[in-house]
């Protein structure tokens, strides 16, 4: 294998001239020349490492020379057939020792895209990597392996985002969360945007102005958040665990329900085409992931050691359909509802998570003798009551928890009855920070507090009206922080005996040199479900 010297491939990128790596003619994995670009920084994209486990973890690119290439034949500017990448993977940052090198395969039918998994190496400690192919040098990424099963581990730090819709901003909170260089990221859904926001106050433009639907249109939507210099450093530097919400899809969706009421199979061909675009995208398990058809599995289970447990969970592809679903008067997607108007809510068979996964949740955290049992998903899960113009009964939304108050009170109740250590629930999707706490019984305050939540704010989706939500807080006493004028992230140190939790804000994502403010911190002690002022 030919390989660059760190100097050469330095240099020539100073000076501009990556292309000149791109040579034309390369071998492809059937053995024969073959023409797969002739211009073009082929790892334009970048690199990303995930899914850590104690011996290893997956490595992702995509080869795409042309990232925003509007040809459906020709996807990144890439034709021909599957090509080999060579990866090779040291234990510091300038590549000098290096103790692996491996090929993968990028395949056409997947974009190009590479998910090197990678086994067999030290638990418990960073690595760095970068991939070649024909002549070609990707940037350098870090990458981890997880602390061996059970074994003593002091401290995790770790962060989780949500929302980040390019036309409501820049990603400078991606910015500052890559300089706190935490040792992994959670994405927590809508990393993507599949629609285009037609009002006036966006600061820039999804690139090809249509609403995704088709497999292309996704895939060029992954790859202008990509071509993101916050975005795509945050990737090569922070590991990451991922998981999805709605608008990797559709706005509101719930399984094969769409909320514009698209047919039923017109909707499951455009959910294959964006999970498909998903996992091209994403460095997760090929053989956990790989989608089949408007199928792919994201939820999974990562342990950090005996500090840290965390359960990914998918909150859209298995659950039912959001209550009193049914065309106009009625409605497709998120809406306020009371008791009276929508007693379908409470219906005890509603599912969030669909049984296959609930029950694979409940015997994880039945299982698991970690410290800290973390939940990343991507809606909030405390009730949270709100009032509909001219109601007086509490009304709730139908799309994020409050929408399935049954599969809540399953999951808190198992939660109880099996004992599970410090849960602690992170969440997305509301474009606001919430904290606060888990309860059996959120209308009596006498009921026990079970675990604990945060919501992240978004990194750059605009938030929902401050006073409308403010307004309910008095009906809400277990929450204990809200505010939705703020974009950010959170960043969480786990150590034995607390965990310390930061709500990261630059403020106005409209400016892109946004500063970094730590809005409030929170701390959770060992043993005490709930957060306290820090
Ligand atoms: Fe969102």
């Amino acid at each position: 294998m030919k390989r660059l010297s760190r100097r050469s491939v330095l240099h020539m990128a100073g000076a501009g001239a990556l292309g000149a790596f791109a040579a034309p003619a390369l071998v492809g994995c059937t053995g024969g020349p073959a023409r797969h670009w002739s211009k073009g920084d082929p790892f334009s994209l970048g690199v990303a490492a995930g899914d850590p486990a104690s011996d290893g973890f997956i490595l992702w690119t995509r080869l795409a020379p042309e990232p925003q290439s509007l040809d459906p034949a020709t996807p990144g500017g890439m034709t021909g057939g599957p090509v080999t990448v060579e990866y090779e993977i040291a234990t510091d940052p300038a590549l000098r020792d290096i103790v692996r090198r491996g090929t993968a395969v990028a395949e056409p039918d997947y974009a190009y895209s590479v998910h090197a998994e990678v086994n067999g190496l030290a638990p418990g400690r960073p690595y760095w990597y970068r991939f070649t192919s024909g002549g070609a040098a990707s940037r350098t990424g870090r990458a981890m392996t997880a602390p061996a099963a059970g074994a003593a581990l002091d401290r995790l730090r770790f962060a989780f985002v949500s929302c980040a819709n390019y036309e409501h901003g820049y990603f400078a909170a991606y910015r500052h969360l890559t300089d706190e260089q935490p040792d992994l990221v959670l994405f927590l859904g809508d990393y993507i945007y599949e629609y285009v926001d037609m009002r006036p106050a966006v600061v820039r433009r999804h690139s090809e102005g249509i609403d995704c639907v088709t497999l292309s249109s996704y895939r060029n939507r992954y790859a202008q958040y990509r071509l993101d210099p916050d975005l795509q450093r945050l990737h090569a530097e922070i590991p990451c665990l991922m998981t999805w919400d709605d608008h990797e899809v559709q706005n509101d969706y719930a399984a094969d329900l769409s909320p514009s009421f698209m047919p039923r199979e017109l909707f499951l061909a455009r959910r294959a085409a964006a999970y498909r675009a998903f996992y091209e995208h994403m460095p997760v398990r090929p053989g956990r992931s790989r989608p089949n058809g408007p199928d792919m599995r994201v939820y999974d289970r990562f342990a950090f050691g005996d500090l840290v447990e965390i359960s990914i969970l998918d909150g859209r592809e298995y659950r039912s359909a959001e209550a009193c679903y049914g065309p106009p008067p009625r409605h497709g997607g998120f809406h306020l509802e009371t008791n009276q108007s929508c007693p379908e809510r409470l219906d005890p068979s509603r599912t969030m998570l669909g049984m296959e996964q609930e029950a694979w949740l409940f015997d994880g955290l039945s299982r698991s003798h970690a410290r800290w049992n973390v939940i990343g998903q991507d809606v909030l899960m405390a009730q949270f009551r709100q009032k509909r113009p001219g109601d007086t009964l509490p009304a709730f939304s139908t799309d994020d928890w409050n929408g399935y108050p049954a599969s809540r009170d399953r999951l808190l109740r198992h939660i109880t009855a099996n004992r599970v250590r410090n849960v602690v629930v992170a969440g997305g999707d509301i474009h606001s920070f919430f904290v606060n706490d888990l309860k059996e019984n959120f209308d009596d305050e006498r009921s026990p507090v079970i675990a604990t939540e945060f919501v992240g704010t978004s990194i750059a989706s605009w938030g929902p009206p401050y006073d409308r939500l403010a307004a309910a807080l008095p009906d809400n006493p277990h929450v204990h922080f809200f505010d939705s004028r703020q974009r950010g992230y959170v960043m969480v140190d786990a150590t034995p005996a607390r965990m310390s939790v930061r709500l990261q804000s630059v403020g106005d994502a409209a400016n892109p040199n946004a500063p970094l403010a730590t809005l409030r911190s929170y701390v959770v002690e060992d043993g005490r479900p709930g957060a306290l002022p820090a």
